[in-house]
């Protein structure tokens, strides 16, 4: 399970103060040893109750700009967003309670309740308001897996515990999965999280943690969408670069994004399969399980 940090600083940080230690230091987030050396920080943010309320007054006083650097759903308070040369950012969420307004207007989905997965990047998560979210902790290997759906996976079960206020963890990339289950009171989370290019380049799963498979990928890159959005514009020219794209791709989910837009763009189902079909034989498991994957969900269909 993600790593609980010891540190028991009654030191307090304002935000600017934390946000000048952190943007001085020069270290790697992908790494998990040089990321702990932001914890101690983190507490001291965390020791500090105001900085939160400052922060989100001044937005709703400029309420016309109000979190205009924030591309995730409203659960997040986007602090200091990504930003180009900086490897992290900082953020706030919010983790309703089963019965709260935001919940049942919003469904526990919304909330990634119920959702067990794994992350592509580092970050630090501290409790900061309420009783804090619960989690399933379960733990796996990546490098023994393919990456695609209905994969099987040792999937280790740890322990259920909540992010309680002042608890400091460091949750690790490709490592730590996690099942989340509803706060038991409105709570707060302060995360400080990796901004490397490694969430674009590695996988992200969402897993079925009672039959210990993977469910089903969640990929950030928006390389189908791109390529999908350009074959229903009807380009030959872009078949051909996409076909390109799906033998000569360095990534195997860029070239496996580029299968399924080409599969995609035949409206019949027959020829959609014979798309997968021929990646059969791809020189890549990830792509032969995943055209796997497709086909057989094609020929129940049809
Ligand atoms: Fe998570």
């Amino acid at each position: 399970m993600p790593k609980i940090i010891d540190c028991n600083t009654e030191e307090k940080l304002e935000f600017s103060e934390f946000l000048e230690i952190l943007n001085e230091s020069k270290i790697n987030t992908a790494c998990e040893d040089e990321m702990l050396e932001f914890a101690p920080y983190l507490k001291m943010l965390n020791n500090n109750k105001q900085f939160l309320s400052n922060i989100i007054i001044n937005e709703l006083k400029d309420y016309e700009n109000f979190q205009n650097n924030n591309s995730y759903t409203s659960q997040v308070i986007m602090l200091a967003p990504p930003k180009k040369g900086s490897s992290f950012f900082v953020r706030a969420n919010i983790w309703p309670a089963k019965d709260d307004y935001l919940t049942q207007i919003n469904g526990e989905d919304t909330f990634f309740y119920h959702k067990p997965h794994d992350h592509n990047f580092n970050f630090l998560t501290s409790g900061y308001h309420g009783s804090g979210y619960w989690s399933d902790y379960y733990e796996y290997d990546y490098e023994k897996v393919i990456g695609y759906p209905g994969e099987e996976v040792d999937l280790k079960f740890i322990e259920r515990s909540k992010l309680s206020i002042g608890k400091l963890m460091l949750y690790r990339a490709h490592i730590d999965v996690h099942d989340q289950l509803p706060a038991d009171e409105f709570s707060i989370s302060i995360n400080v999280m990796e901004n490397t290019l490694r969430p674009l380049v590695t996988d992200q799963y969402a897993f079925d943690t009672e039959r210990k498979k993977i469910k089903k990928l969640l990929n950030r890159h928006n390389a189908l969408f791109v390529m999908r959005a350009s074959l229903v514009l009807n380009d030959q020219n872009s078949l051909d670069i996409i076909d390109h794209i799906s033998k000569k791709h360095s990534m195997d989910a860029v070239r496996m994004a580029a299968i399924d837009a080409i599969a995609l763009s035949n409206t019949c189902l027959r020829s959609r399969a014979e798309v997968y079909q021929n990646s059969l034989k791809a020189n890549s498991s990830f792509i032969s399980k995943n055209s796997y994957v497709r086909l057989r969900n094609i020929e129940e269909g049809l």
